[in-house]
């Protein structure tokens, strides 16, 4: 029988007692159950190793919910709706003698509902518990249905190109490659799924959209937030791999995608792997040339004074990770051959802001006079990742009066006027998709192992040579000026935002 949406389903949350159970998944999960989509017979299952109850893990996510969710706070009897749905499972998983405490679970649920769950597992715990947490789901045998079980695995997945291909050796010798869910948040939020809708339903911009008409592109994903209390992760990751490797590149795929035949989920992954195979190799002694990276000292960002990373708990006072990293690729195709796509990520930026640039070429004439054309900017067409979901077309007018001056003017469309509701979170629209089976917007082996080879050498270079002048940016300034000397010898500039939040 096919599998539904509507099955008993049982999610199992290894690290529920974690950041991301409390910020991001069970927000996601409380909404989802808001607005009628998780399954009648559905309960999430915290795992970790601290001994307590399901009342104070209830409590606990409580909190989170009535923090993060983008309902908030959770209305009282919906709450207790909800919350009787969660079990609290105290297990180490890293402990090959631990016993079946989780089987006992989901056989005990599977018995109140009369039949087999769908058995979801997702793996919230860093990167190197990952194949401990695996091992056990085999040692227990509770993950073996291929239709039925799924397996989440959090980014970044390994550290590197081999490390992503040992773990994936190793899961995939374990469960189904489409048991395997690969999770990069960026991929479900809604602006981000737009662009294929933007791209692919309109054919105003089609045609377009390649080297004769764009001159280059710039992904910019900014955060003013610091490293918050994950410094022990990511002093190991830093910004290239905490987030270039994935969102960013992600990003730059369905910028750079051939239109798939269809809405299947190989389809459209196919035509995505096609992007990262057509990225040209860094060569070695090239990286200078092509990647840039930065860590910030003390500043202020809006006012408030922040520390410097080496100051951040759990980061060591000398590190050398990168909290910027900025990239200019080429792709190698006919659409894109010699148009630079630049992208830059950095913490404790100015503003948090996610978008793309589209830099159109300029007029094949100029036919105004000098003095018209002061102002003069090329054609740009951005789209607003976040905050403030929107596309802006960016044209030439007239101003008004009786001097012929031109200057530009933006036409612009904002998720929020238009649609009037506020969008779903990414982490619903992945977790529902992991309930119904739809593999769409998750990463495939190859897809990860693509990205990891593009980020390969840069990665390779910084560490043979640390950085002998971090930190290189204050907090609260757009990034390190060697950032703004990458691009200015192509004679552009990084643009500001488009959408200024409010
Ligand atoms: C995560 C990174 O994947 O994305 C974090 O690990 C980063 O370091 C976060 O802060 C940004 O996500 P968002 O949705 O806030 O843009």
């Amino acid at each position: 029988m096919a599998i539904q949406q509507s099955d008993p389903t049982v999610l199992v949350i290894f690290g529920g007692g974690g950041d991301l159970a409390w910020r991001k998944l069970v927000p996601a999960l409380f909404n989802l159950h808001l607005d009628h989509l998780l399954p009648e017979q559905f309960a999430i299952v915290g795992v970790a190793r601290k001994q307590r109850d399901d009342v104070s893990f209830r409590q606990h996510l409580r909190a989170g919910v009535d923090r993060f969710s983008r309902r908030k706070p959770a209305d009282e009897q919906q709450w207790e709706r909800f919350a009787a749905h969660v079990f609290y499972l105290a297990d180490d998983f890293s402990d090959p003698a631990s016993g079946p405490v989780l089987s006992g679970k989901l056989a005990e649920l599977e018995q109140g509902w009369g039949g087999r769950a769908n058995r979801l597992f997702y793996l919230a715990i860093p990167p190197d518990m990952v194949p401990a947490a695996a091992a056990h789901l085999q040692r227990l045998g509770v993950c073996r249905d291929c239709q039925r079980d799924r397996l989440v695995v959090e980014k970044p997945f390994g550290r590197d190109l081999q490390s992503a291909r040992e773990l994936d050796r190793l899961l995939t010798g374990m469960f189904a490659e489409s048991q395997i869910y690969r999770i990069d948040h960026y991929l479900g939020k809604e602006t981000v799924q737009n662009i294929l809708a933007f791209r692919f339903a309109n054919s105003l911009y089609e045609p377009l959209w390649d080297r004769r008409y764009i001159d280059h592109v710039q992904i910019t994903v900014a955060e003013t937030v610091g490293v918050e209390e994950r410094g022990g992760y990511y002093d190991q990751a830093g910004a290239l791999r905490d987030m270039v490797q994935n969102h960013l590149l992600q990003i730059l795929c369905l910028m750079a995608m051939e239109p798939p035949v269809s809405f299947d989920a190989d389809e459209v992954r196919n035509k995505k792997v096609d992007v990262l195979r057509a990225i040209r190799p860094i060569r070695p002694e090239e990286v200078h040339q092509y990647a840039v990276r930065g860590q910030y000292g003390r500043g202020s960002v809006a006012g408030t004074a922040q520390p410097g990373y080496r100051e951040e708990p759990g980061v060591p006072p000398a590190s050398p990770t990168e909290t910027y990293a900025a990239l200019k690729l080429y792709i190698d195709n006919w659409r894109w051959q010699g148009v630079p796509f630049y992208l830059r990520t950095g913490k404790r930026l100015p503003c948090k802001v996610s978008e793309v640039s589209i830099l159109f070429r300029p007029a094949p004439h100029q036919l105004f006079p000098a003095a018209a054309v002061e102002n003069w900017q090329p054609n740009r067409l951005i789209i607003h990742i976040q905050p403030e979901e929107g596309i802006v077309t960016r044209i030439q007018a007239k101003q008004p009066g009786s001097r012929l001056l031109l200057g530009p003017v933006d036409m612009q469309f904002r998720y929020r006027d238009a649609f009037k509701v506020v969008p779903p979170e990414a982490y619903e629209t992945l977790l529902l998709d992991v309930i119904k089976g739809d593999a769409t917007l998750f990463m495939r082996a190859d897809q990860v192992e693509r990205a990891w080879k593009i980020v390969e050498p840069v990665l390779e270079a910084w560490e043979a040579v640390p950085p002998g002048d971090f930190p290189d940016y204050p907090a609260g300034s757009w990034g390190p000026e060697s950032a703004e000397l990458l691009i200015a010898r192509d004679g552009h500039s990084w643009l500001q935002p488009a959408i200024k939040p409010e």
